[in-house]
């Protein structure tokens, strides 16, 4: 049950108040009014209070107001008139907590505007109280008069909102008459806010990059979701979004007790724990374990993608088709080991985690050596190392949606890790991809399937059943699968693809993996194909030095999807902080359209100082097929 507190001043008579009193009777806000607070025994919304027997306190000095509030674990605030005398250090307190009624219409953007429904401009009325606000209605031959709830910032008047209400002028109208037909929409506003607030849910996503905000995304589209945290998150997590989203970018995605922390204070219902390090970190297993949910394997399940040599030696057990490869956990092991069969053609890798760095390809024995050589500066990932059979195929990612017994795929990909156009240039964390891809046939869909099969079988009979996001990395060497890896979370650019494709609630779907319902949900994927192209900083993945802190113009015009990763918002502009600074994600029935819809949304947008670097041939192959 949420826990509210209303805060009333003499400035009212208490319509808010009753309003919520009202439905909480009713049923309809499943909250609790822990207390009414009021500046003054004078302020008449009290008798309310008193009458169903509420308790009252009353702070007369504005300082006394934050030890109140914070004694009382509340859920959400909701002002009727204090406004004008709350303090910023409780703005600051309770962000995205306090709701607030503002007479007029704010819009979603500072620099935005809200139109009333005939399609003339709706007054903000910034600064006014509401009588004033009514009269400049009036005065300003407005066609619609109405309000807005929001949740209060330390920005005057603005905020995220969460509902506007608009009441037609009449010719005849005057202050009176018009507020109080206003009012009447007023109060049900309220209560219609809480009573979604008070059933909604509060998720946290842990993760900082595009992938991160694909999943805010999707998780603002839940009907049952209220409220996303993002560890760490980013400043352009979602465009347009009417939710709210709060980043925790001080924090990392292995910030465990802090996370935890969170987690209590905000009461999150569910933890989407999407990133590699975290799950090495144990992090589902001590959520899980402080009564949290959490969606992703655990630090067990998980070791299929944080310890390679585990990973091959599994593959081996039960018979998944995995390259020949050698564990050394010595470089003279290795190197005496090349040196014995020379002029093979290695992959050689860090079997630890080492942020999609860890691979690198050697054409002889001396490149090889050389490799071997490197392991030592991904430290303790590169400690025991591998050397798997250079496959020399088409590439390509498959994911699947595992509740430790059972799963369904969701979805295949093709990334782009090269930097330049025609695969060319040093690897990348990804420059962008596609979904579906076409090399995807039916038989590959039925070896892909096979793949998954054994490996949830077999972490299951190891006694890690897997649960979460299964990414399958795969090569298709002459019409057979082979695995290059798995991943234990969705890929990153891939996650921006697919995603989009889920017309489930994600929710929803997580609930159900997490109390082992997959076979019975029923996933929707739409049958668009979509080209996700990252907009990087000049120099990426090199030395982009110069970009960092350049403008970047244009995201609010963009006519599809926007997921920020290397971006920060710096008085209320976006400038560049890391190497991928954005995905942008276009759709269409064919690559050729959602190639079109992609690229003609980022000619809109532009780093100051030209310095961007985008790939322009993402999804090649598929053109050419
Ligand atoms: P990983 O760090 O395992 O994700 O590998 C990075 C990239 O190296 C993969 O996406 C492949 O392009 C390539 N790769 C890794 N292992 C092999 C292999 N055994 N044969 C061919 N390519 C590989
Ligand atoms: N797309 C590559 C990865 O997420 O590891």
């Amino acid at each position: 049950m949420k826990k509210i507190a209303v805060l009333i001043s003499n400035k009212g008579t208490g319509t808010n108040l009753q309003a919520i009193i009202n439905g909480v009777k009713s049923g309809e806000i499943k909250a609790e009014i822990a207390v009414v607070i009021s500046d003054t025994s004078e302020a008449l919304g009290l008798s309310r209070a008193r009458k169903n027997k509420i308790p009252i306190k009353i702070v007369p000095k504005k300082e006394d107001l934050l030890p109140v509030l914070k004694k009382l674990n509340l859920d959400f605030v909701c002002l009727a008139g204090w406004k004008q005398i709350i303090l910023d250090e409780v703005i600051t307190a309770f962000p995205n907590k306090i709701l607030n009624l503002h007479p007029g219409f704010i819009p979603d953007s500072i620099k935005g505007k809200v139109l009333n429904p005939d399609g003339n401009e709706g007054l903000w009325n910034k600064g006014k109280l509401a009588n004033q606000a009514i009269q400049n209605f009036l005065d300003s031959k407005s066609t619609y008069a109405g309000s807005s709830i929001h949740y209060l910032t330390l920005e005057f008047d603005f905020g995220p909102v969460l509902a506007r209400v608009f009441e037609k002028i009449k010719p005849e109208d005057n202050i009176d008459s018009l507020y109080a037909r206003l009012k009447v929409k007023e109060n049900k506003m309220y209560t219609d806010v809480l009573a979604e607030l008070s059933v909604s849910k509060t998720v946290m996503v842990i993760d900082g990059g595009g992938r991160g905000a694909a999943l805010v995304d999707k998780y603002t589209q839940s009907d049952k979701v209220g409220k996303i945290l993002a560890v760490p998150g980013n400043d352009l997590m979602s465009v347009n979004c009417k939710k709210t989203v709060v980043t925790f970018q001080h924090l990392k995605t292995t910030s465990i007790a802090e996370i935890l922390q969170i987690c209590k204070k905000e009461k999150v219902d569910l933890v989407d724990v999407a990133q590699d390090n975290a799950v090495e970190a144990g992090l589902v297993d001590k959520l899980t374990k402080a009564g949290i949910k959490a969606f992703g394997p655990t630090k067990a399940a998980g070791q299929i993608e944080w310890d390679k040599s585990w990973a091959r030696n599994f593959m081996v057990k039960y018979k998944i088709p995995t390259p020949e490869f050698h564990v050394f956990k010595s470089e003279d092991k290795g190197i005496d080991f090349v040196k014995k069969d020379p002029d093979k053609q290695w992959f050689v890798k860090a079997s630890g985690l080492a942020e999609g760095k860890g691979a690198i390809s050697a054409k002889n024995t001396s490149e090889t050596i050389d490799a071997i050589k490197q392991m030592s500066k991904f430290g303790i990932s590169g400690k025991t190392y591998l050397l798997e059979e250079w496959l020399i195929g088409e590439e390509f990612s498959a994911f699947a949606l595992c509740d430790g017994e059972d799963f369904q795929i969701v979805g295949f990909a093709q990334d782009h890790k090269r930097v330049n156009d025609g695969d060319k240039g040093p690897n990348t964390g990804g420059m962008g991809c596609v979904s579906n891809p076409k090399v995807i046939s039916a038989e590959c869909r039925v070896q892909s399937a096979d793949i998954f099969k054994k490996t949830i079988n077999g972490l299951r009979k190891e006694g890690r059943p897997y649960k979460g996001v299964l990414y399958l990395g795969g090569i298709i060497v002459k019409g057979k699968v082979w695995v290059i890896e798995f991943n234990a979370r969705w890929g990153d650019p891939e996650a921006q693809v697919l995603l989009p494709s889920i017309k489930n609630d994600l929710y929803e779907i997580c609930l159900a993996i997490i109390s082992g319902n997959i076979k019975k949900t029923k996933i929707i994927i739409d049958k668009k194909v979509r080209v996700a192209v990252a907009l990087c900083a000049k120099g990426y993945p090199i030395d982009y030095s110069k970009a960092k802190g350049k403008l970047v113009y244009g995201i609010e015009k963009a006519a599809v999807k926007i997921y920020g990763a290397g971006i920060k918002k710096i008085d209320g502009s976006y400038v560049v902080s890391g190497g991928r600074v954005l995905y942008v994600v276009g759709e269409g029935d064919n690559v050729i359209d959602a190639r079109r819809a992609a690229y003609s949304a980022i000619s809109e947008i532009k780093i100051q100082g030209n310095h961007m670097h985008y790939r322009r041939d993402i999804g090649w192959r598929d053109i050419n097929r």
